[in-house]
């Protein structure tokens, strides 16, 4: 489209059955398995680590030096764990990558799996999405077929079986311990740490958790090498990554580039916020993450330029609201989320979040009484980084962030309904263009 648009991960998702095994290979695909398959182990996480990829499942963290935390020294069977829950308001990368290129992650998962010497692997997928589950079982049957697993992959000697989970449908399961009971068919609630999976994860042993878009990059970067990866990118925040692009925007959809474009960039891409209208604010990374607005339309949208703007990168889910949103009304749909989701294990999280909703509710009505903010920032207080796990931070982000941004439109809670204040069908009026979908 542009020189701003970097496709690799999305590269093939326009090519005719982009999901099959013989249009993967056709586009080069294997080829950095093969490639990986003549390098030691311990080259391919030195690889991934010097390449700088960092996870892109919200926080960050650096990939390499997460695999290289697994004890070589520990007994059990060590495990790898593609985390594909992808439920976040906002957030859709993995679900359109994994079904757009499957084998894009199978490659990766092999290539990660003999990097840290794991020999079962599970792709997590939320259960709902039962088409994306059935497009990934089908790859790793043809990947199985093909030779690239089971066992002595293409004669290397390296064996490996994936198995494709289906979790039931529950936000809670995206956090990392809790994906590991509801795999070893427990309750999904978060684990204490430490220990820490790296040590003792899946069925008490060494495993690595990382997200499917983490993983997904590893085959470009072993193909093309940590040089040309580092070349995209800021100086801390290396490599491209998939931006979604969701609401008052003209044309929504997935746009790979490399980290540190502005939304105004993105924007340009995406034909702008809806016509005749501006923008008001927006999520950088899903609704976990704290609004911006306008003023921060020309930021980095890189690890350091969100958390240098209190805010965070996350999953990189745009989401867009124009001026006709009420900030009240979308932040009691965000907390109603978080309130439903919530896993009931800690009482700050359980209870704070449905007192969150009683409030916003009469913000929303206009009933709201005098000093029911300084209420309402103090109940997020008592949540945020007293509960059990993140989800609860991500919970109260949008609360504060909206007060500290529109806190007249709060004040008007008082007063005023919101749907008085800004009547939601003119948020709401919006046709879809033709040209939604990918944009690579
Ligand atoms: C409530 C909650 C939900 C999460 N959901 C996801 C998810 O759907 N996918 C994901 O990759 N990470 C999710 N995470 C982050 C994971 O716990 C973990 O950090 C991530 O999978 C690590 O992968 P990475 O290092 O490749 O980013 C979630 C975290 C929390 C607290
Ligand atoms: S913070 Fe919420 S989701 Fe996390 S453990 Fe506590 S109750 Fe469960």
């Amino acid at each position: 489209m542009t020189d701003l648009l970097t496709p690799v991960l999305t590269k093939n998702w326009g090519d005719e059955k982009s999901w099959t095994l013989r249009a993967y290979e056709k586009s080069g695909g294997y080829d950095a398995l093969r490639k990986a398959l003549t390098m030691t182990p311990d080259e391919v996480t030195g690889v991934v680590k010097d390449s700088g990829l960092r996870g892109r499942g919200g926080a960050g963290f650096p990939t390499g030096m997460k695999w290289s935390f697994v004890p070589k020294d520990n007994p059990n069977p060590k495990y790898l764990v593609v985390n594909g829950d992808e439920s976040e308001p906002g957030t859709c990368k993995d679900i359109p990558l994994m079904l757009a290129s499957p084998h894009t992650l199978v490659e990766g998962v092999i290539i990660s799996s003999y990097a840290i010497g794991v020999h079962t692997a599970f792709i997590y997928i939320r259960g709902e999405v039962l088409h994306v589950v059935r497009r990934m079982q089908q790859a790793v049957a043809e990947a199985r077929e093909a030779g690239y697993l089971g066992t002595n992959i293409l004669d290397s000697g390296f064996d490996l079986e994936i198995v494709v989970h289906a979790g039931a449908g529950a936000y809670i399961c995206g956090e990392e311990t809790a994906l590991l009971d509801s795999l070893e068919g427990l309750r999904g609630q978060p684990r204490l740490r430490p220990p820490f999976p790296a040590v003792a994860g899946l069925y008490a042993s060494p495993t690595v958790i990382n997200n499917v878009e983490s993983i997904a990059s590893v085959p470009s970067i072993i193909a093309r090498g940590k040089d040309w990866f580092g070349s995209m990118g800021t100086e801390k925040s290396k490599g491209f990554t998939i931006y979604s692009l969701s609401g008052h925007v003209a044309n929504p959809g997935q746009f790979e580039a490399p980290l540190g474009i502005t939304l105004r960039e993105l924007l340009e891409l995406a034909g702008g916020v809806r016509e005749g209208h501006e923008l008001k604010f927006f999520t950088p990374g899903g609704s976990s993450t704290p609004i911006l607005t306008a003023e921060h339309l020309d930021l980095p949208l890189d690890y350091e330029g969100m958390a240098g703007a209190g805010s965070m990168l996350g999953t990189k889910a745009l989401q867009i609201f124009d001026e006709t949103t009420s900030v009240v009304r979308t932040t009691l749909r965000w907390v109603e989320f978080y309130k439903h989701e919530s896993c009931g294990k800690c009482t700050p999280c359980r209870e704070g979040t449905w007192w969150l909703v009683q409030l916003l509710r009469d913000f929303e009505a206009g009933t709201a009484r005098e000093g029911d903010i300084e209420t309402m920032l103090d109940l997020c207080d008592n949540i945020g980084g007293r509960s059990f796990c993140a989800l609860a931070d991500g919970a109260v982000a949008c609360v504060t962030s909206a007060v500290k941004y529109f806190r007249s439109e709060f004040e008007a809670g008082y007063r005023t309904p919101a749907w008085e204040l800004l009547p939601y069908e003119l948020s709401a009026r919006f046709s879809v263009p033709a040209t939604t979908g990918a944009h690579v």
